[in-house]
């Protein structure tokens, strides 16, 4: 039995006092009838102490939106895995599609920072997801392969058994277009099935959470698919009610 995970990533937004309003009523909401799901807040990096601290003795587990491959040099504004290790970071997400797209991250650099991120006792979450133009030219599944078996190939099918995956097309995500609950567990099943080719174990262990416009609306039916295991929230993750409503959904 897989545990659910439900992470909200916050992109670039928020202040100091938004983000503590909002993890406060987070802590206060949790405790009412959120079991059996790992909780997980990404703020952006000023914000990570603030927020060790807030969330220190609750539920909630702190994630970070990125890393960089190396553990220390001269690497003018970027973080390396042991920083974030040192502030009681759990998961770090990897090849999200807005680096992919805005900070030109390939393949190759992302299984190099999967592999960072593990070697600091943290779990990646490797994001996978096509664009609308290659899910309309009938390519979606070879593009998530290839994103997929690039990391498999670099760090192996063991080194899964401690990440998460999440699936984000990349035309569901900010756009209020959520991939059907019939999409998504189709491509939810294909990542499972290409993990299952080389580690029947790590596939049926590994968690695959789905993200893009995932809402306290939409939520529900997509939680409730076969190989969803949750969801990675962006937009309604910055608004305490929803985001709650959303993990309750899983519970
Ligand atoms: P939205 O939920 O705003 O579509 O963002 C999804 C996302 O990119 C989470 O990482």
């Amino acid at each position: 039995m897989r545990r659910s995970l439900v992470a909200g990533n916050w992109k670039m937004h928020g202040s100091r006092e938004s983000i503590a309003d909002l993890l406060q009523a987070l802590i206060r909401e949790s405790g009412l009838g959120v079991d059996g799901v790992d909780l997980v807040v990404c703020p952006p990096l000023p914000y990570l102490q603030m927020c060790q601290q807030l969330l220190s003795g609750s539920v909630w587990q702190l994630g970070a939106q990125n890393v960089h491959s190396q553990p220390c040099g001269a690497y003018t504004g970027e973080v390396a895995a042991p920083m974030l290790a040192e502030f009681s970071v759990r998961y770090v997400l990897v090849g999200h599609s807005e680096r992919r797209q805005l900070a030109r991250e390939t393949d190759a650099l992302v299984a190099e920072k999967f592999s960072a991120v593990l070697r600091h006792a943290m779990r990646p979450i490797l994001c996978l997801g096509e664009t609308l133009e290659q899910r309309e030219s009938g390519r979606a599944e070879e593009v998530v392969a290839a994103q997929l078996n690039t990391v498999l190939e670099h760090s192996g099918v063991s080194a899964m058994a401690d990440a998460v995956i999440a699936y984000e097309p990349v035309w569901a995500i900010g756009t209020g277009c959520t991939a059907s609950a019939g999409q998504a567990q189709e491509m939810h099943r294909f990542i499972r099935e290409l993990m299952a080719r080389r580690s029947a174990k790590v596939a049926s262990q590994i968690r695959i959470i789905y993200g893009g416009s995932v809402n306290a609306g939409n939520a529900r039916e997509l939680f409730a698919q076969s190989d969803i295991d949750g969801g990675l929230v962006g937009g309604a993750s910055l608004k305490a009610d929803e985001f709650i409503t959303i993990c309750k959904s899983v519970s």
